[in-house]
């Protein structure tokens, strides 16, 4: 791998100092301060978290990190190197699962504003990424967390009930977990786009509740923060992409547990206990007593037998709204 510190270096006309920063789980990241005192994110990317599937393609992510710092939630990209980015350092506070509990507004706000900037460079579905993860845990023999594959037919049960009115896709970030909200002043500020394409709203709003462990309320709460109204279907659909959410990044840890064990071990995370510990989380909302009702919600109150009828307010029904 080229030596990204080198070439920052040479670009800076000027030493550079590296201090490693903890917390990601991907790739290599740091702090790095030059003589005159500027402070810079450097983010060299590990070809390996791309090619065993767990990110999207490197050209991609660095195409996608520049469209959202136009959009102004990303850092700003003051250089780019070969499988590098010299980042603008955010300087804030990295956010845990109690901050993201406590600012669903000002989140919802970042998120609006992410999703309103250019369209990234590929799409995203959550459906196809469990597809993809199930098939290199087949082909890699690793194990899955125990009656994971009962619960795929409850998945074609969400993805056609999310199918039968769909939002518009915008530019997603989809790995929204705290430590990639970064809390500057009043404004949130988002990192690292290893997993970012144009997908659902929704699934961004599921997925920050998942990963900070919402409860039902909150998850609506955020919902509305975002959408700006109280609708039914779509306080279900984000629901439902909340347990897609854990369901599939149930997976994220297993494949990398399974694909990357060097990586794994020199991270000090438990990957495998992270997945069952997600899986457990699906579970739990796919075997509630309201589940059957989600799936109802987000069609508008039709039932699967009727997938043709219209919402019942006679309006066309929010798939001709922006998400703004
Ligand atoms: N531009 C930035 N400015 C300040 N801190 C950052 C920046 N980017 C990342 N960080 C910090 O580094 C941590 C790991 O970075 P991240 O890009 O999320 O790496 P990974 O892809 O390995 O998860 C973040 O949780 C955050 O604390
Ligand atoms: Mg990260």
């Amino acid at each position: 791998m080229p030596d990204a510190l080198a070439d920052v270096r040479e670009w800076a006309g000027q030493p550079v100092t590296e201090t490693p920063i903890k917390g990601g789980l991907s790739h290599r990241i740091a702090r790095l301060d030059t003589a005159d005192g500027q402070r810079w994110l450097l983010r060299v990317l590990d070809p390996r978290v791309s090619q065993a599937g767990l990110g999207i393609p490197i050209d991609q992510e660095i195409a996608n990190t520049l469209r959202a710092a136009r959009a102004g939630v990303g850092p700003r990209v003051l250089h780019r190197m070969p499988g590098a980015l010299l980042l603008e350092y955010l300087d804030g506070a990295t956010l845990d699962a109690h901050d993201v509990r406590t600012l669903p507004g000002p989140i919802a706000a970042a998120c609006r504003r992410l999703h309103a900037g250019p369209r990234f460079v590929n799409d995203f579905s959550i459906f196809r990424k469990l597809d993809e993860f199930l098939a290199l845990c087949h082909t890699h023999g690793l194990r899955v967390p125990d009656g994971y594959e009962d619960r795929l037919p409850a998945v074609a049960r969400i993805e056609r009930a999310l199918a039968a009115d769909p939002l518009p896709a915008v530019p997603c970030h989809n790995d929204l977990l705290p430590g990639n909200l970064i809390r500057c002043g009043t404004e949130i500020r988002i990192v690292d786009y290893q997993l970012s394409g144009n997908n659902d709203p929704a699934f961004e709003l599921g997925d920050i509740a998942a990963e900070a462990d919402y409860d039902p309320d909150l998850a609506d709460r955020l919902t509305r923060a975002y959408f700006g109204e109280d609708d039914p279907r779509l306080t279900a659909r984000v629901r439902l992409n909340l347990i897609m959410s854990n369901l599939t990044w149930s997976l994220w840890f297993a494949v990398h547990h399974g694909l990357l064990r060097e990586q794994a071990a020199a991270a000090d995370f438990d990957y495998d206990a992270e997945a069952a510990d997600k899986f457990a989380r699906a579970v739990r909302d796919l075997d509630d007593p309201g589940f059957g009702r989600l799936v109802d919600d987000v069609r508008g109150g039709r039932t699967p037998g009727s997938p043709d009828a219209p919402p019942p307010d006679g309006s066309p029904g929010h798939r001709t709204r922006p998400p703004m």
